[in-house]
């Protein structure tokens, strides 16, 4: 039986490849987002060779009742759901601020997506998983959330977070089937990063920081969390898998 696979974030970078990835391993993925426009699109283009198995819903993660109505949509389509995989996330824009620029309606805004997104998804699809006795989440954290990024307080408090919810859902379900780990990758190429990777200049400061001297590609992402949400990993519960390249040990 093929795995029943939700990803948040899937219409674009790293949530793309994501389910690209599972969809080539040949299991079924539900690709949310809160852009309608954008998923259709990446449906259309990327995802149509693949039929019925890949389905998309849009839903906002930040909002607690957008959450319910997809996970029961989801449920009411497919009945079960094996992986949930926490990607959907937002810097809060390009300008880098350090804490007492952040305003706090942009603090509040990267914490609502980033964290109580992650929280609104584990609460609606954890039960879920308790009836089946079974379950793996994988959360994209960062390694924002392991060193601190310069002027990115923010995003890193959340990144923080992630990491953190992992380990307590590591703790809490570990004895009922589930296991939780988190990603955390470094720089990667996506839309989310492209405009400083694009400035020969900045993309300089950014390479010079990585040991192995190159930015990441999404699939080196997927593939990390396409292993934490296989029997492969059975017995990884509670880690936090760096992607960076060596950005983080130096
Ligand atoms: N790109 C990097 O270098 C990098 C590094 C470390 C961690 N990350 C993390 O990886 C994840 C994916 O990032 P990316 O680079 O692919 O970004 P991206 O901007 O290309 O894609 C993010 C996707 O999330 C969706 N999204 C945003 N808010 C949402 C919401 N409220 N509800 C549902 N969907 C929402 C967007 O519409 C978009 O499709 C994020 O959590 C990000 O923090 C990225």
């Amino acid at each position: 039986m093929s795995r029943v696979i939700v990803v948040t974030g899937a219409a674009s970078g790293i949530g793309h490849a994501i389910v690209e990835r599972f969809v080539k391993d040949g299991d079924t993925v539900v690709a949310l987002d809160v852009d309608g426009p954008a998923l259709q699109a990446a449906q259309q283009q990327s995802w149509a060779h693949a039929g019925t198995r890949v389905g998309a819903v849009q839903a906002d993660v930040a909002q607690p009742a957008a959450v319910a109505c997809a996970v029961a949509q989801i449920m009411q389509a497919h009945g079960r759901i094996d992986v949930l995989v926490n990607n959907a996330g937002i810097t809060g824009g390009p300008q880098a601020l350090r804490l007492h620029e952040t305003s706090v309606a942009d603090f509040d805004h990267v914490w609502e997506v980033n964290v109580r997104g992650m929280f609104l998804m584990c609460q609606q699809c954890l039960p879920v998983m308790l009836a089946q006795g079974s379950g793996a989440i994988v959360n994209i954290a960062s390694v924002a959330g392991l060193v601190a990024f310069p002027a990115r307080a923010a995003y890193s408090v959340t990144k923080g977070a992630a990491v953190m919810l992992t380990r307590s859902l590591a703790v809490d379900y570990a004895a009922l089937g589930i296991r939780c780990n988190a990603v955390c990758p470094g720089m990667i190429d996506t839309p989310m990063t492209h405009w400083r990777l694009q400035q020969p200049e900045l993309l300089a400061q950014v390479v010079a920081r990585i040991p192995q001297g190159i930015v990441g590609r999404v699939d080196d992402v997927a593939s990390a969390v396409a292993f934490l949400a296989s029997a492969e990993a059975s017995y990884c519960n509670g880690s936090a898998l760096v992607v960076d390249g060596g950005y983080s040990s130096v």
